[in-house]
């Protein structure tokens, strides 16, 4: 059966990254009908607008997409697609598995996810100055906020995703000692769902500091992680820090009623043009998306045949030590599938 989906090949090495994946979906044979859309800086060539209502249609009416990554000007310019599409949709989870694929890292064992509130707490925007005498910036201020339902929400999402995925413990970070409402708020109301998955999927709690920490001692411990914003997003980059970094890490941004599926990384304009673009994170957020999708099998097969690629073929591109191209890596992982 195919499923509509939309497209997004995005900036800078987005266009090479994304043609690498579709090569190696079409070697899976797993047929979406895709609808290609623009966004970033490549929209606003085409046209005029890094965020254009024809992309917003599609993903309102497929619910599901692919995107590389969009170039966002650096103080000024548009306001990050990015965000604007979190909001739009109300993409309330971001899910990060972070695995350690390459040999001979520092750490061999590490398969968790990370799935962080990506709508409330400190990302809310209520973050201003204030002036006192001649001082315009004599105090500053910011506010979180956390609602009954939002906790819920993203707790719920990763104690399902933990039984979708045969995983088998949720560990719930805060900081419910000093921020007693709203992180405590969250570490009660991830407690009540706990319970109801008790016997299915294990849980415990740790405080964000002692979490960041352990991650480094031993991240072998952890399964699944569920957090708030601001600890999801520091956590997050520690995590693919440990096993390497961004060449291999994908991401997913879910709500009710659409995901959107991209690597963790940029659009690498150093680097875009010239071929040697690692093709892997885009690859593997594929997989989340066909995961997503209830494709488990052809995502399980699309794996395999990266980390057999990268282990046993030692194909690599030039960001793991390697001196494959992106469309040698590509062929290699097609011939694997
Ligand atoms: P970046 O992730 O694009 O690049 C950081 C470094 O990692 C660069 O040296 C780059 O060459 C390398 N790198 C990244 N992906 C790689 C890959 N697949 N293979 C090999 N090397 C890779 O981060 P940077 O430079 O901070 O941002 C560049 C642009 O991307 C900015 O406009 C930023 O706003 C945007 N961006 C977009 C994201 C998205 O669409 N989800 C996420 C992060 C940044
Ligand atoms: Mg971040």
């Amino acid at each position: 059966m195919r499923r509509a989906a939309t497209l997004i090949a995005g900036d800078g090495i987005g266009p090479e990254i994304t043609e690498a994946t579709l090569s190696v979906l079409d070697a899976l044979g797993v047929g979406f009908d895709w609808d290609e859309q623009y966004g970033g800086m490549s929209a606003v060539e085409k046209a005029g607008t890094p965020l254009p209502k024809a992309t917003l249609d599609s993903i309102r009416q497929t619910g599901l997409a692919l995107k590389g990554p969009l170039t966002t000007p650096v103080g000024g310019g548009y306001r990050s697609v990015n965000v604007a599409l979190r909001q739009e949709f109300e993409l309330y989870a971001n899910v990060r598995p972070v695995k350690s694929i390459v040999p001979g890292g520092r750490y061999v064992d590490v398969d968790l996810v990370i799935v962080r509130e990506n709508t409330e707490g400190m990302y809310v925007g209520f973050d201003r100055t204030f002036k006192v005498g001649n001082d315009p910036k004599a105090l500053a201020q910011a506010t979180s906020v956390m609602t009954r339902d939002g906790c819920r929400r993203i707790v719920r999402y990763a104690f399902d995703y933990a039984r979708r995925h045969g995983r088998k413990k949720v560990t719930v970070v805060h900081k419910a000692n000093i921020l007693k409402a709203t992180s405590g708020l969250f570490l009660e109301t991830a407690r009540q769902i706990a319970a109801e998955y008790q016997g299915q999927i294990a849980s415990d709690d740790k405080i964000v500091d002692n979490a960041a920490m352990q991650l480094v001692i031993n991240p072998a411990q952890f399964d699944v992680i569920v957090t708030t914003n601001l600890f999801g997003d520091i956590l997050s980059d520690e995590a693919s820090g440990l096993v390497g970094g961004l060449g291999l890490a994908p991401g997913a941004n879910v709500g009710e009623h659409a995901a959107i599926f991209e690597a963790v990384h940029g659009s690498a304009p150093d680097i875009a043009g010239q071929g040697i673009a690692n093709p892997a994170a885009q690859m593997l957020a594929a997989a989340m998306m066909l995961d997503h999708i209830g494709q488990l099998q052809e995502a399980g097969r699309l794996r395999r045949a990266l980390e057999t690629v990268i282990v046993k073929d030692n194909v690599r591109t030039k960001d793991l030590g390697g001196s494959a191209s992106t469309t040698d890596f590509a062929r290699a992982v097609a011939r694997r599938v």
